[in-house]
């Protein structure tokens, strides 16, 4: 099945484009891409820096109404924004590693990161969930709270109409594959082989405080196992900083 894509030179925020398109076109699968944002949004209220030279996409997908499967298509997402990367530049692994939950890294820093949010809309109230991934092309960004990587700092100058290209095609791809297999286990198979940290240290900050240990890989539904002095600890949600000492 195809996917629509809608393309603009500047807007506030690629999600919320992607919602309203979702809301008044009725669209099920769509693309929402801009050259630059003026209020991009990050994970936990941040703000995410969208200059042109980036890409900015957003892919809004109408669920069925039984319970959303937006935490796995996070990963989903991760593995496809692996792919795309990796296609387009030649860049493997342990140089482009995925960081739990949704983060794509480059020689250990921040490469991309990707905003999952769930509606309810339309007449029968089914789900659609917006999926932001915001990909540093030509530019990172600083002060951010995990060291920043773009790109062009490893591959020098990169069209993001072909990183586009590629993520289109490789999101296509890796949904279906997750849709064929009617659950999570080859998804999350393929997405640890390509993980950061797996074994190493690592902290997690929570909304109250903070745990560190060794990561020790997924539960079977994508959540972090970190084990620390007071046994295994399963986290839902939070930020992961690796190979602390
Ligand atoms: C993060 O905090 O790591 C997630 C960043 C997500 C940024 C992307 S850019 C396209 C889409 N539109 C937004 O406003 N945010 C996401």
């Amino acid at each position: 099945a195809g996917f629509d894509v809608v393309v603009l030179a500047t807007t506030a925020s690629t999600n919320d484009v992607a919602l309203e398109q979702a809301v008044s076109r009725g669209a099920d699968r769509l693309w929402v891409v801009a050259r630059e944002q003026t209020k991009g949004r990050g994970r936990h209220g941040r703000q995410w820096a969208s200059p042109p030279g980036n890409l900015y996409a957003s892919l809004v997908l109408r669920e069925p109404c039984e319970p959303p499967a937006a935490p796995q298509l996070g990963f989903v997402a991760g593995l496809a924004l692996h792919d795309a990367v990796a296609g387009v530049t030649g860049l493997t692994a342990p140089r482009l590693a995925l960081k739990w939950p949704n983060d794509l890294l480059m020689d250990g820093g921040k490469l991309s990161g990707l905003i999952l949010e769930g509606h309810r809309i339309g007449p029968d109230m089914c789900f659609a969930v917006v999926i932001g991934m915001g990909l540093n092309v030509a530019h990172k960004p600083t002060d951010t709270p995990y060291p920043a990587r773009c790109l062009a700092e490893a591959v020098g100058a990169v069209d993001v109409g072909e990183v586009f290209r590629a993520l289109s095609s490789s999101f296509a791809d890796r949904l279906a594959q997750w849709e064929r297999g009617r659950g999570f286990a080859r998804t999350r198979e393929a997405w640890l082989s390509r993980a950061a940290g797996i074994g190493g240290r690592a902290r997690v900050r929570l909304p109250g405080g903070e745990l560190t240990g060794t990561f020790a890989g997924l539960d079977a539904a994508g959540r972090l196992l970190l084990d620390g002095p007071d046994g295994r600890r399963t986290i839902d949600a939070g930020d992961l900083y690796l190979g602390l000492s």
